[in-house]
């Protein structure tokens, strides 16, 4: 299955998504897409059909998205923990990104621009994580996809691949202390505002919704810094199973708790300070210097 399908909401489903537009929408929500494996089991097939069956409900899932006009998704794909599993599933999980990774890049070398779904909606993908750990084949799809949906606007997808957000914290503060120490930054530009700024998800605003499926109620080193403020949904069904009903109750819950939820953003935007110069300029050169190593990842030899 491609990254994005057609639309297939029948009518009661259309309304009802219609009905919920007619309310705030979030801007940005963010999946834990968990149970692929307690699904393979339930149903008697293996893992790694559990998993495949998890990439086919997300490509739904982002049809959903669309359908309901949220502009942005980020998806946990593969934690720095997942690496501890088995060789087997590892590479399986492996296999199955390369796969898709390829078909992504492949639909739009040999299909026509009515059928590259992608670049039709404008979507954007950015995958966020520690990329020197995967292997050098993905690391290169993965460059690919990036630069080839670089200068889409209209919808963001970001998969976390080989990320935990402790990683991400660790490497950020790397970020600022090299700035530093190499006199492109001063000890008090260290604050809340710059670590963010140095943080994957530097060009994304933080989650509005987070859900988890599988009924565990963990937030497994997902976005910690980014969700301080957000709604977060458990829902108790295996993420293969997840189904356009989860995902209009999850946004249901989020309309009941906007009215909270608005100070407590205000207050979280109101402690970000002002950039001088030198933290604009510190910025302007991380970003050319990440866009530069996908460059030259992209034109490594795999
Ligand atoms: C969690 O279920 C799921 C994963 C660790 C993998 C999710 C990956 C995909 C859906 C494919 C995504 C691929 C791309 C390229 C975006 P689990 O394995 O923890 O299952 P369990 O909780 O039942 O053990
Ligand atoms: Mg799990």
């Amino acid at each position: 299955m491609s990254w994005i399908r057609a639309s297939t909401l029948n009518w009661i489903q259309f309304l009802c998504v219609k009905i919920i537009k007619s309310g705030r929408v979030p801007k940005h929500i963010a999946f834990i897409m968990d149970g692929n494996r307690r699904y393979a089991q339930k149903n008697n097939v293996r893992k790694f059909e559990g998993h495949s069956q998890g990439f086919d409900k997300l490509a739904e899932t982002l049809q959903w998205c669309l359908d309901l006009g949220i502009p942005e998704v980020t998806v946990y794909a593969f934690s720095i923990e997942n690496f501890k599993r088995s060789q087997e599933e590892v590479d399986a999980l492996m296999e199955l990104s390369q796969q898709k990774f390829e078909r992504l890049l492949s639909e739009k070398m040999f299909c026509c621009f009515a059928r590259d779904k992608l670049m039709e909606h404008g979507v954007c993908i950015r995958v966020i994580g520690n990329l020197s750990l995967l292997p050098q084949n993905i690391r290169k799809l993965i460059a690919q996809a990036m630069i080839l949906t670089k200068d889409n606007k209209k919808t963001f997808l970001n998969v976390a691949f080989a990320y935990t957000a402790r990683e991400e914290m660790a490497q950020a503060v790397r970020t600022a202390v090299s700035g530093v120490e190499r006199d492109a930054l001063q000890l008090s530009d260290v604050t809340q505002q710059l670590l963010s700024n140095c943080l994957y998800t530097s060009t994304s605003p933080d989650p509005e919704l987070l859900i988890r499926t599988s009924g565990e109620v963990r937030l497994s080193d997902y976005l910690l810094w980014q969700v301080s403020c957000s709604c977060i949904y458990f829902a108790d069904v295996l993420w293969p199973e997840f189904s356009i009903w989860h995902l209009l109750a999850a946004i249901i819950k989020y309309q009941r708790s906007y009215a909270q939820l608005v100070p407590v953003q205000q207050a979280d935007e109101m402690a970000n300070g002002c950039l001088n110069e030198r933290i604009s300029l510190f910025h302007t050169c991380l970003a050319a210097s990440r866009l530069a190593s996908l460059e030259e990842l992209n034109h490594a030899v795999a």
